[in-house]
């Protein structure tokens, strides 16, 4: 279930130049209290109170009408400027499942009004972290929170990975770049699977360290070879993933003539490799897509993607797919 609330920067943690850990207060959290735009007449909010996002979403509805309510208890919840979410009420605990993401920005930010997607990279005790790269307005303004400020989140949002498996079942998992933000919390959860984990340089490798004490079974490849590997990721996981398919099913246990699962989150040329290196091989691959996003929750469609099924929405329908059921331009 999703929440829309208020939380509180704990730190701000630079990791380089251009990344670094976002750590938030959510045991604390409050319901979001305005939207922070001229004319918002705010929202008089209970505490715990959740955003069924996708399920109530009213897209088209004009924005700052904070005092709209949909069913006499729970407030509207501005998401965009012409969509607002009218939440149900529901008080439960933030657990995310891996691979879904969370739409956050400063309380009350004007500029800029959107909030930003960014995939959960772990949570627990009452916290949330996020590994951001800076590439913009948003995220520059997220670096600068000091301690204590608050910043508004809607999440956990989107489906996350979910590949059915058994207890034995290999699993590779496949990052690029800031894309292990993605898939930390899948590692966390099959602790066995085999990560690969590209990187343009060694100052480019994140997160190294927490990714070790959850596995010795990492692999890393780096565009210039200043770290692991030199050469891309999915040429590395592929060569793994066909030697593990040649092998006699005795000697794979858990495999045997089952399609390998592996879990992708890296930029679009990278899902795209690997859709195309995996088709013809007996893998079932699901990857993460990115796509901007404007509300988050299904609303405003801006983050539409051309599925054999129609078009579907990377923030509701996905973030993860089936790479099969997308429409590739290769
Ligand atoms: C489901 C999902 C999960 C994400 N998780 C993370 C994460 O864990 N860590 C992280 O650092 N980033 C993540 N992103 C990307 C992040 O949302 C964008 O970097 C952020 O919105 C940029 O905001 P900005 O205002 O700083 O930059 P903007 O000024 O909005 O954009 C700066 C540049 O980045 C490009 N850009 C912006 N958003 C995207 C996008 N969604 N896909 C591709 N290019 C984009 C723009 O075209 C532009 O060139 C995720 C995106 C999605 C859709
Ligand atoms: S961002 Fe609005 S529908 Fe996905």
């Amino acid at each position: 279930m999703s929440r829309a609330f208020t939380a509180q920067v704990i730190r701000n943690v630079p990791l380089d130049t251009h990344h670094f850990l976002l750590e938030v207060d959510t045991g604390e959290a409050r319901p979001i209290a305005d939207a922070g735009v001229a004319g918002s007449a705010g929202f008089a909010e209970r505490a715990g109170i959740t955003a069924n996002t996708g399920i109530t979403a009213n897209a088209g509805i004009t924005a700052n009408t904070g005092s709209r309510r949909n069913d006499g208890v729970a407030p509207d919840v501005v998401v965009a400027p012409d969509v607002v979410v009218a939440p149900d009420v529901v008080v439960e605990g933030f657990s995310p499942s891996p691979g879904q993401f969370c739409m956050i920005g400063p309380s009350g930010a004007v500029e800029p009004f959107l909030k930003r997607p960014f995939s959960v990279l772990d949570y627990g005790d009452g916290k949330a972290s996020f590994l951001i790269r800076v590439c913009g307005k948003a995220t520059l303004a997220l670096k600068n929170l000091p301690a204590g400020r608050s910043i508004d989140v809607i999440g956990p949002l989107g489906r996350g990975f979910s590949p059915e498996m058994e207890e034995d079942e290999p699993l590779f998992i496949a990052a690029g770049g800031v894309g292990i933000a993605c898939v930390y919390l899948l590692l966390k959860k099959h602790p066995r699977a085999a990560l690969f984990y590209g990187v343009r340089d060694k100052r480019s490798l994140l997160l190294y360290d927490m990714l070790r004490a959850l596995s010795d079974n990492i692999r890393v490849t780096s565009d210039d070879g200043s770290v692991g590997v030199k050469g891309d990721v999915i040429s590395a996981l592929a060569g793994s993933v066909t030697e593990f398919l040649n092998k006699p099913a005795r000697k794979n246990p858990g495999g045997g003539d089952r399609a390998v699962k592996i879990c992708c989150c890296g930029p679009h040329a990278m899902l795209a490799g690997a859709a195309s290196t995996f088709a013809s091989l007996n893998v079932e691959l699901y990857v993460s897509l990115e796509e901007r996003m404007a509300c988050g929750v299904g609303a405003c469609l801006g983050c539409a993607v051309r599925t054999n099924a129609g078009y579907r929405t990377v923030c509701k329908d996905g973030p993860v797919f089936n790479a099969k059921d997308v429409v590739w331009n290769f």
